[in-house]
């Protein structure tokens, strides 16, 4: 079978991602209503999906069971939605606008924007553990406790904090370096391992190593993109307030190495990543066009 073209093989995977997140958060009765409805609007309004992407491409490389790795893409999507969420509310960036609409606790308010954000984080964690996602308990308990870490005080979560508090000052490149792997790296770390993980391969394969080692090389490309785009796109472009870092004195690769020093380690990371890949041979080709995408994407 060839591999379809990255657009081609993101938007169908997009499809099934976001059918996936639909049924598993139905409508029901009562106050809860809001609720729901504010975790729908979080998780399905947009976004791009390339953490579900990375899960469901990744699985396909060792032919884990697709509606298995679909209910692993919807979890890790869940946990991005709620670290969006948070990461909008005016004690953290303060920012009206998320892809493209007003954020969540914007169209809702800041209470229920909180409470969503925590139901769809403990979603992401029922969803990999409920039997119904057909998987043998170690490997459902495997994928909860590598998502656990990767978005915790040593993870996502622990990054937002060296982000918050690294404002107004100028962080040293180490310091930069491992707050791009913590808050951005650790989960699309996670969602590059979780293929590896739900067809049971072990922590000392080399495979699985090599998709650690590719998932944070991109990880970190990716948030050095993200602060490119914030000082060079526009927000119609981006669908959330572009300029918001200079505004906000953020620590970040622009403000250390301008926008042609932080697009040379974008472009330096993403080769790497693609190297890690070479004991997959030519299977790897879609994920290989995605580390570039990772670093050439306008939004
Ligand atoms: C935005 O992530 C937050 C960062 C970690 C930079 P994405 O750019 O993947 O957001 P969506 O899901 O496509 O909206
Ligand atoms: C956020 O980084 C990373 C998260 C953990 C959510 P940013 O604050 O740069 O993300 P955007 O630019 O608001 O999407
Ligand atoms: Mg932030
Ligand atoms: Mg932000
Ligand atoms: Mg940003």
């Amino acid at each position: 079978m060839t591999a379809l073209p990255l657009k081609e093989a993101l938007s169908r995977s997009c499809h099934e991602i976001e059918q996936t997140i639909d049924a598993l958060l139905p409508m029901v009765d009562g106050d809860e209503s809001l609720l729901i409805e504010a975790m729908r609007y979080a998780s399905l309004g947009g976004g791009k999906r390339l953490r579900g992407f990375l899960v469901l491409e990744t699985a396909s490389l060792f032919g884990a069971p697709r509606q298995a790795a679909l209910r692993a893409a919807a979890s890790v999507e869940f946990l991005h939605a709620y670290s969006l969420v948070h990461d909008d509310l005016p004690a953290m960036d303060d920012d009206d606008l998320r892809r493209g609409q007003p954020s969540t606790h914007k169209k809702y308010d800041e209470a229920i924007a909180i409470l969503a954000g925590d139901a769809l984080q403990t979603s992401a964690f029922e969803v990999i553990l409920d039997p119904v996602t057909r998987l043998d308990a170690s490997v459902r308990a495997e994928l909860a406790l590598s998502l656990a870490k990767a978005s915790g005080a040593a993870g996502m979560v622990g990054g937002q904090v060296i982000d918050i508090r690294g404002e107004g000052r100028s962080l040293p490149l180490n310091e930069v370096r491992r707050l791009h792997a913590l808050k951005t790296g650790a989960l699309i770390r996670y969602s590059a391992e979780a293929g590896a993980i739900l067809a049971g391969i072990a922590l000392t394969d080399p495979r699985r190593q090599a998709l650690l080692r590719y998932g944070a090389d991109i990880g970190t490309a990716f948030q050095v993109a993200d602060d490119i785009l914030d000082s060079t796109a526009s927000t119609e472009e981006l669908g959330k307030t572009a300029g918001k870092d200079e505004n906000a004195h953020k620590s970040n690769y622009v403000a250390l190495l301008g926008i042609d020093g932080a697009r040379a380690e974008a472009r330096r990371l993403s080769d790497q990543a693609r190297e890690a890949l070479s004991i997959f041979g030519p299977q790897a080709e879609t994920l290989r066009s995605l580390a570039d995408y990772f670093v050439e994407r306008r939004s």
